[in-house]
C-alpha cells in the first residue's frame, strides 16, 4: 500500500496493469542487440556461402541454409556487407537514395547486418525509412471480423459494414474449427456487398486453409508462420522448404499469399537459443523472403506483449516492419492484438506505422466488439472507429478508413445478412431466420443476436467442406435468390485471380474512380471497374516532401467528412433572437454620480447577440446585476461601448465613465470584469473569465461586489465554479460570438442605455 496518494492513484491507472521486466538475454528476453546475437560477416567461396554471421556452413541449422542457399542475393552481397551499417542507415533516411538501390543492398545483408543497420537508428528516423521503403504507395487497412457465437448472418453484416468503412482485406477465424467452411463464406459474402474488390482469408490450420482457398472462400492465406530458431519451427511441424512449398500450392491456384512472423514468438516457444527478439525475426523475414513469399505479417502480432514488458519494446517492433519493407516485402505491420489497457500506450504505438503509413497499418483491426474479436482481441475494436476516422482527420494521414453514415452501415449489413440466409437456404444449410437476419442488422456484438443451433450448422460446415459445392454454387445461389450484385462482385474476384493479379505484390483491389496514385492508363482496370493496386501499378515513389503518397482530393474529402461535423454557423444561430425591446439608446455615454456603478456590455449586446454563451437571456443578466447593485443601495447605469468588444477594455471603459470609479465590464457571451478606474487596463478587482458556468446568481453577486467596492467595503470576491472541460466544449462558439461582437464595433463613442425596468428593492 502506498503512503502517498499520488502513487495510490498512479497505481490504479491503466498502464499499471500492464507487466514490466528487466531483459533477460539468456531467456531470449531482449528485445534486440542481445549480448549472444552474432556479429555480421559473410565469406562467400566458388559462389556459394561458406560462413555468415560468424557460423561455418558446417554448423549451419536449416534457416541459416535457406537463408543462404535461397535468400541472400551473392550480386549484392560483396557490397552490401562491405558498406557501412552506419551508412546503410543513413541511406534509408536521405531522401536522395532511391528506395530500390536500399533495397538491392539489403538483399545482400545477412540477419545480424540487417540488425546492425537498424541499430542506429531512432523511431523517427525508422518511421521515415518506412515511409520510403513502403512498396505499395497507397496505404491500407485489414479488419478482423469474427464473433463469439459464429452468428453467420452477424459475420457476413459486419463484414460487409467493414468493407464499407474502406477496409481493403478482412480476416476471420473460428471458435471451433469445423466452422471454417461457414465462416469464410459469410464473410466472403458480407466482403463482397457493396463495392466489392476486398480480400478475404480465414485463419485456420494450413491444410484447411489451402482447401478454403481451393473451393473459393478465401481470396488470400496469411498466416503461413516462420519462426527464428529450428526448435520452434520444427515444433511448428514445418521448415522454411515446407513453408516455400505450401506457399506455392497456393500461388499455383492463384491465391494471394503472406507469411506471418514477429519478435517474441521464439521466446514464448521456449527455444530462443539466447538470441535477441529482432535477431531471431531478421532471420524469419529473410527466410520469408528467401521463400518467395511477397509479404508478410510482422509487428510481433500474437506475441506483442512479451517485446512490449522489455526495454524499447516498441521500437524494436517497429524496426522489424522496416526490415521487411526494405526486403520489399508487403508488411500487415501488427496493431492487431491486445498490445495495453493504457488507451495512451496503444495510440502511441499505433503511431509509429500509422503516421510513416504501411501497406496494411493493422493486420487485423478489429471491426467487431473486443469480446467478439475470437483472435483474443483487438488493439483496437469497433468501439474505436470513430476515434480512428478523426485521427486521420487531424493529421491529415490515410489510415485506410472511412467515416460512414448509420444509414449507409444498416443498408449494407442488411444486404449481406439477406444474402447469406439466401445463400444457406439454396445451398441447404440450417435456416438463417428472419428474426436473425433483422437482429444481425442492428447488432453491435453477437450478445444482441438470438441463439443458433451451433450442432446443426457445424454438420452443414462438413458437408459442406466433403461435398462438390463451392463459390460457383454462391454466385449461382446468389443469382437466382437477385443479389446480382454480390453474385457479380464475387464472380470478379474469381476472375481477378484467374487472370493472376492477386499475384502481383502488395496487391489490393479497388474501384477505378477510387485509385487515386495509381496510373490509371494500365491495364490494370477490368470490366467490372475493379483495379488491382499493386507494387506494380501503384509503387512507392516516396523522395521526400511532395512525393509519394499524399492524402489529398476527393480522398481527402472523405476522410474529413465524419457525420459528427456541423457546420459552425449552427453554433450561434440559437444565440441571435430578437432585439431587446426594453433597452434604448439616449445619446453618448457621460459620467455620473459618486453612487453608481457603471455596466458597460458589448456593442452586440441586446441587440446581434442576446443571449450568453450558456443561454441566459441579456435581459435576465441585466436585471440580475442591477438588483445586485441595487441591494446594496447604489445605481446600475448602463452604457454600451462601440470601439471595442474586448472584455477587459469593456471593463476599463465602464470605469472611467463611472462616478464611483467602478465598472462593470460585460461581453454579449457573458464573460464579465469588475474594473476601477485608475487600474491598468488588464489588470482588474475581478474577472469571470468562465462565462458557461456564470449564473443569474453569479451575476447578481458581482453587482452586489461592484456595489461593494464603490461603497469602500472589503469584499469577498464571487466563488465561480470552474469547469475545465467548458473551454474544450464551447471554444467555437467562443469564438464565433466573439467574432459576431467583434462585427459590431465601429467609430462611435459609448452611448448610455436606458433599460427600462425597475428594480424590485
Ligand atoms: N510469429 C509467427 N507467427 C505468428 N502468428 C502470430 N504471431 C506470430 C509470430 N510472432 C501466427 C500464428 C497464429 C496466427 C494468428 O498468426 O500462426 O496462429
Ligand atoms: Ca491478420
Amino acid at each position: 500500500m502506498s503512503q502517498s496518494k499520488r502513487f495510490a492513484l498512479l497505481a490504479e491507472r491503466d498502464i499499471n496493469k500492464e507487466t514490466f521486466v528487466e531483459a533477460w538475454p539468456d531467456a531470449g528476453l531482449i528485445v534486440a542487440d542481445g549480448p549472444n546475437d552474432p556479429a555480421p560477416s559473410l565469406t562467400v567461396e566458388s559462389n556459394r556461402v561458406a560462413e555468415m554471421d560468424g557460423k561455418l556452413r558446417a554448423d549451419f541449422d536449416a534457416i541459416d541454409t535457406f537463408i543462404a542457399d535461397h535468400f541472400l542475393d551473392l550480386r549484392a552481397a560483396g557490397e552490401a556487407m562491405a558498406t557501412s551499417s552506419l551508412r546503410l542507415a543513413r541511406m534509408l533516411v536521405d531522401i536522395n537514395v532511391p528506395a530500390r538501390e536500399v533495397r538491392r543492398l539489403a538483399l545482400g545483408c545477412t540477419p545480424a547486418k540487417l540488425c546492425e543497420v537498424v541499430r542506429h537508428m531512432n523511431v523517427l528516423e525508422m518511421m521515415m525509412g518506412l515511409a520510403k521503403m513502403r512498396v505499395r504507395k497507397t496505404p491500407a487497412n485489414q479488419a478482423h471480423v469474427t464473433n463469439r457465437r459464429e452468428n453467420p448472418a452477424l459475420l457476413a453484416a459486419d463484414a460487409a459494414e467493414a468493407a464499407l468503412r474502406g477496409f481493403a482485406e478482412i480476416e476471420t477465424t473460428v471458435g471451433v474449427a469445423r466452422m471454417a467452411p461457414l465462416n469464410a463464406l459469410c464473410v466472403l459474402i458480407g466482403s463482397q456487398t457493396g463495392r466489392g474488390g476486398v480480400l478475404t482469408q480465414c485463419a485456420i490450420e494450413e491444410s484447411m486453409g489451402l482447401r478454403l482457398a481451393m473451393k473459393g472462400l478465401t481470396t488470400y492465406a496469411e498466416t503461413l508462420s516462420v519462426y527464428g530458431t529450428e526448435r520452434s519451427f520444427v515444433d511448428g511441424d514445418d521448415t522454411p522448404w515446407s513453408k516455400a512449398f505450401l506457399a506455392s500450392a497456393y500461388a499455383s491456384r492463384g491465391v494471394k499469399i503472406r507469411f506471418t512472423s514477429g519478435t517474441g514468438s521464439e521466446a514464448l516457444m521456449g527455444s530462443s537459443e539466447g538470441k535477441s527478439m529482432l535477431y531471431l525475426e531478421a532471420r524469419c523475414l529473410c527466410v520469408v523472403r528467401g521463400a518467395g513469399s511477397q509479404g508478410v505479417q510482422n509487428g510481433s502480432i500474437s506475441c506483442i506483449a512479451l517485446p512490449e514488458s522489455l526495454p524499447g519494446g516498441v521500437r524494436a517492433v517497429l524496426a522489424e516492419n522496416l526490415i521487411a519493407a526494405m526486403l520489399g516485402l508487403e508488411v500487415a505491420s501488427g496493431n492487431d492484438a491486445l498490445a495495453s489497457h493504457s488507451a495512451i500506450r496503444k495510440s502511441a504505438k499505433l503511431m509509429l506505422q500509422f503516421i510513416p503509413g504501411t501497406d496494411f497499418i493493422f493486420s487485423g483491426y478489429s471491426a467487431v466488439p473486443r469480446r467478439d474479436n475470437m483472435f483474443g482481441g483487438g488493439n483496437f475494436d469497433a468501439e474505436d472507429f470513430d476515434d480512428y476516422n478523426v485521427l486521420q482527420r487531424d493529421m491529415q494521414v490515410d489510415g485506410g478508413l472511412r467515416p460512414v453514415t448509420e444509414g449507409e452501415a444498416l443498408a449494407v449489413r442488411r444486404e449481406a445478412a439477406r444474402a447469406a440466409q439466401a445463400v444457406y437456404a439454396e445451398l441447404g444449410f440450417p435456416d438463417i431466420r428472419d428474426e436473425e437476419v433483422e437482429a444481425a442488422v442492428v447488432a453491435h456484438s453477437s450478445e444482441d443476436m438470438p441463439p443458433r443451433d451451433i450442432v446443426a450448422d457445424l454438420a452443414a460446415a462438413d458437408r459442406f467442406l466433403a461435398g462438390q459445392q463451392d463459390v460457383r454454387d454462391v454466385v449461382a445461389a446468389l443469382r437466382r435468390r437477385g443479389f446480382a450484385g454480390i453474385a457479380d462482385n464475387i464472380a470478379e474476384m474469381l476472375h481477378q485471380r484467374m487472370l493472376g493479379d492477386y499475384l502481383q505484390p502488395a496487391a489490393i483491389f479497388v474501384k477505378g474512380s477510387e485509385a487515386q496514385g495509381a496510373d490509371s492508363s494500365s491495364q490494370s482496370l477490368s470490366s467490372s471497374g475493379l483495379r488491382v493496386l499493386s507494387a506494380l501499378t501503384d509503387p512507392n515513389d516516396y523522395a521526400g516532401p511532395g512525393t509519394g503518397y499524399r492524402l489529398g482530393g476527393a480522398r481527402w474529402q472523405e476522410v474529413i467528412s465524419l457525420p459528427q461535423v456541423r457546420s459552425p454557423r449552427d453554433f450561434i444561430a440559437d444565440r441571435i433572437g430578437t432585439p431587446m425591446q426594453n433597452l434604448h439608446e439616449v445619446g453618448p455615454a457621460r459620467r455620473g454620480r459618486f453612487n453608481e456603478v457603471i455596466v458597460c456590455v458589448g456593442p452586440a449586446f441586446g441587440t446581434a447577440l442576446t443571449q450568453t454563451i450558456n443561454g441566459l437571456d441579456h435581459e435576465a443578466v441585466l436585471k440580475a446585476i442591477f438588483t445586485g447593485v441595487a441591494k446594496e443601495g447604489l445605481v446600475a447605469r448602463l452604457i454600451k461601448a462601440y470601439h471595442t468588444s474586448d472584455c477587459a477594455q469593456l471593463g476599463f471603459t465602464a470605469s472611467s465613465y463611472s462616478g464611483s470609479g467602478i465598472g462593470i465590464g460585460l461581453q454579449s457571451r457573458g464573460t464579465t470584469v469588475i474594473h476601477k478606474r485608475g487600474m491598468p487596463r488588464l489588470h482588474n478587482l475581478e474577472l469571470f473569465s468562465f462565462s458557461p458556468s456564470l449564473t443569474l446568481e453569479t451575476f447578481e453577486q458581482i453587482g452586489r461586489n461592484a456595489a461593494k467596492y464603490a461603497k469602500g467595503e472589503t469584499v469577498r470576491p464571487v466563488p465561480v465554479t470552474v469547469d475545465n472541460w467548458a473551454r474544450l466544449r464551447l471554444i467555437v462558439k467562443t469564438a464565433l460570438l466573439h467574432r459576431r461582437e467583434t462585427e459590431e464595433v465601429r467609430d462611435r463613442p459609448p452611448q448610455e442605455l436606458f433599460f427600462d425596468w425597475e428594480p424590485e428593492v
